[in-house]
């Protein structure tokens, strides 16, 4: 039988929780194939104990799974900043994970805080290497009266054109008919020229897609105002890590926000795009969808669409039906009773 080694990084807070369900979900739809877990501790409370962050054979280790699936990364007791970059963008780093794919979907029997939500039903790609996540930057003068700072963002031709490729190859691939491209081109007109010149190029190759153009502080305003009108969203990484957290917020919420970080040629990463949660660890409580839907995307980037298809399936029916749910929907279930409803749906599947 076809076995998939998969590496798995609950991490911080509710990490662990979430996983668990997305683990028990996964192993639920898995009787075409197997799934080996390497279970990695790396997170902000593993540096605290030991001092370690993720160590280069860990990586190494890493690299020959077919997938890594991780929880939430972040640590009350931790300066902002280390393990953010040291674990979860080191490891998007690394493995040149250039796609940060986020789908933004209002589910039936989900409520959204807009008004009128009309039929909420895209996805994010947000570049995940460039831009102001570079880390290039410094500061002097430090503490005097006279200190200064500066971070740089960079943009490279081939990091445009490999995320615009992507962006209407997914749109061909969906039956998309729109690529909405968000920048900031006209104040930051270095980079976000750079990137809409070679958006326009590849878009050249495909005649049938219709583009269109947001400066991201009007996107913040279309999405709470007509979120219907998009298909595809093409993001520079910043830009696109402040309109998912809205685009979560418009679809139910951070519980319900799945991501995936991929490389198409190599290795990706599957994660909800919630953080850690530290006030919420250990009870049970918050909603393992957005975990158990990273789950699907990377059943669905190993190939196993059937098996995708069964758990959004599950979570789709179980959405609808309103029984089961947990406090951020409405509900009284606990975390451990989500994961054990959709794994149950999905058995009748
Ligand atoms: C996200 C997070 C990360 C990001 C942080 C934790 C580094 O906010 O995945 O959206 O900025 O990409
Ligand atoms: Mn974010």
């Amino acid at each position: 039988m076809k076995t998939y080694k998969i590496a798995c990084l609950p991490g911080d807070g509710i990490g662990p929780e979430v996983i668990l369900e997305g683990r028990k979900v996964l192993e639920s739809v898995s009787s075409g194939f197997k799934i080996d877990w390497l279970d990695l501790p790396y997170s902000g409370a593993h540096y605290l104990k030991t001092g370690e962050l993720v160590p280069k054979e860990a990586l190494d280790a890493m690299a020959r799974c077919a997938a890594i699936y991780l929880g939430a990364i972040g640590h009350p007791d931790i300066k902002p900043g280390i393990v953010e970059k040291e674990i979860l963008l080191k490891i998007r780093f690394h493995f040149d994970q250039y796609v940060n794919l986020r789908p933004v979907k209002l589910y039936e029997g989900v409520k959204s805080p807009l008004a009128e939500p009309g039929n909420i039903d895209f996805t994010v790609i947000r570049e995940n290497t460039e831009d102001f996540y570079v880390g290039i930057g410094g500061k002097f003068k430090e503490g005097t009266k006279d200190e200064s700072a500066f971070q740089i963002g960079v943009m490279t031709y081939k990091g445009c054109e490999r995320i615009a490729r992507y962006a209407f190859e997914f749109a061909r691939k969906h039956k998309k008919t729109k690529v909405t491209l968000v920048d900031k081109a006209n104040v930051l007109s270095h980079i976000y020229s750079l990137w809409r010149r070679v958006f326009e190029e590849v878009a050249a190759g495909y005649p049938n897609i219709e583009r269109n153009y947001a400066y991201v502080d009007a996107m913040t305003q279309w999405l709470v105002r007509k979120p219907s009108d998009y298909q595809v969203v093409l993001a520079p990484n910043m830009f696109g890590d402040i309109i998912t957290d809205l685009a979560a917020a418009i679809q139910g919420g951070m519980g319900v926000a799945a991501g995936a970080n991929i490389n198409p040629d190599g290795l990706s990463m599957f994660e909800p795009i919630h953080g850690s949660a530290p006030k919420h660890a250990g009870k049970n409580i918050i909603n393992p969808i957005a975990a158990i839907l990273s789950g699907k995307l990377m059943l669905e980037t190993l190939g196993e669409q059937k098996a995708a298809d069964k758990i959004e399936k599950a979570v789709v029916k179980l959405l609808k039906d309103g029984k089961v749910r947990t406090y951020d929907l409405g509900g009284t279930s606990k975390t451990s009773e989500v994961g054990d409803a959709v794994a149950a749906i999905t058995e009748r599947l």
